[in-house]
């Protein structure tokens, strides 16, 4: 997508093949900084503090990650090692496991001397598969947005969105954006509400900021405004990304999602969950019971950071004394959820 009408992917390997580049995400939207990372160790710590995020680019950083292992040695050990600490980084995007696994199988299977280009190879086709399904969920999902364009006569349709599902979330595209995006290109009248969504603002910084790049129509609201613009009619969708969808259709992603499900839900709005087919996890049956919720740092809940005097800074909001819990994720029931958009189509899981 376009930075400064500049094309760029979210990640990339450099010129001479031994590092791997991606947009720094942590000072967006305020500076535009490129990093470049070395070794394996630095893509886990990369992944697990947020340097990059999103299901589908996770999954392709650690693929890349496991290129970096096999740069430094093509030995069983390392490489398994090196899965393990990629493995451990943060646990809900299904992504991350279904691209180390698939690495670290081949490579096992593989003769040493032909690993590091395997390797390389896998990590390049993951990512190009990664923005190859987001762009077909843009092409399958604007067909929603068009559908209520239609009903409503050209007037503007306007889509809730939460957190960051955008290009910044994949390796290009996006999940929850691509039919937005596709929409807007063809012209459609639109508009999108932009949840801040804390405690790490990645709607207030991330979403807000590539719709600003493209040059959507948008509004950031409160995190706690969707229920009050449904109930007036202000909201015709709302389409949401995913971090894991179980094989009943209950869907992890970030933190608030539910509930704004329950009040799409009270309002008879429609509520659609975009996500590659990477995201989907046919071992877990119930997602609610069974899906694994990060817990980070209460420190995201107790600080906020922004921009101050040309400065990216970091404030305390609440009194020194409280304590802060911070769940990445929730689920959102199955029930909840109008449809599914995937690269291959518009569905109702609830009826497979
Ligand atoms: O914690 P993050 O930023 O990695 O969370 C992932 C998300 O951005 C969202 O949950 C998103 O809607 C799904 S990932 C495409």
């Amino acid at each position: 997508m376009l930075v400064n009408g500049k094309h760029y992917r979210t990640i990339w390997l450099s010129e001479d093949k031994k590092a791997v580049e991606i947009i720094d995400q942590r000072k967006l939207p305020f500076k535009f900084v490129i990093e470049g990372i070395q070794d394996v160790d630095k893509m886990c710590e990369a992944i697990r503090d947020m340097h990059l995020r999103g299901a589908g680019l996770i999954g392709s950083a650690a693929a890349y990650g496991m290129y970096l292992a096999a740069l430094a040695s093509v030995e069983s050990t390392h490489l398994e090692r090196s899965a393990q600490c990629l493995l451990s980084t943060r646990p809900t995007a299904v992504n991350l496991s279904y691209a180390v696994n698939k690495v670290l199988k081949k490579l096992k299977d593989s003769p040493e001397q032909e690993r590091l280009a395997i390797a390389c190879e896998m990590a390049g086709e993951i990512s190009d598969m990664d923005a190859m399904q987001c762009k077909m969920i843009g092409r399958h999902g604007v067909k929603l947005i068009e559908e209520i364009g239609r009903r409503k006569k050209g007037e503007t349709v306007n889509i809730l969105t939460h957190c960051n599902a955008g290009w910044l979330a994949f390796v290009d595209y996006g999940s929850a954006l691509s039919p937005i995006y596709e929409a807007f290109r063809k012209g459609i009248n639109l508009h999108v509400y932009v949840d801040e969504t804390r405690p790490r603002n990645q709607g207030a910084r991330l979403t807000a900021w590539e719709l600003a790049m493209q040059g959507v129509p948008h509004t950031v609201i409160a995190d706690n405004t969707g229920g009050h613009l449904m109930q007036h009619g202000l909201v015709d969708m709302v389409i949401v990304g995913a971090d894991r969808v179980a094989a009943n259709g209950d869907t992890a992603n970030k933190i608030g999602t539910y509930l704004k499900a329950l009040a799409a839900k009270d309002n008879h709005v429609p509520f659609y969950v975009a996500f590659p087919s990477t995201t989907r996890d046919l071992a877990i049956n119930d997602g609610i019971k069974e899906i694994e919720i990060e817990k980070r740092s209460g420190r995201e809940v107790s600080f906020i950071e922004g921009l101050y005097e040309g400065k990216i800074v970091e404030v305390q909001l609440t009194p020194k004394e409280s304590e802060a819990v911070n769940y990445g994720f929730d689920v959102t029931p199955a029930r909840l959820i109008t449809a599914w958009i995937t690269e291959e189509g518009v569905f109702d899981f609830r009826q497979s």
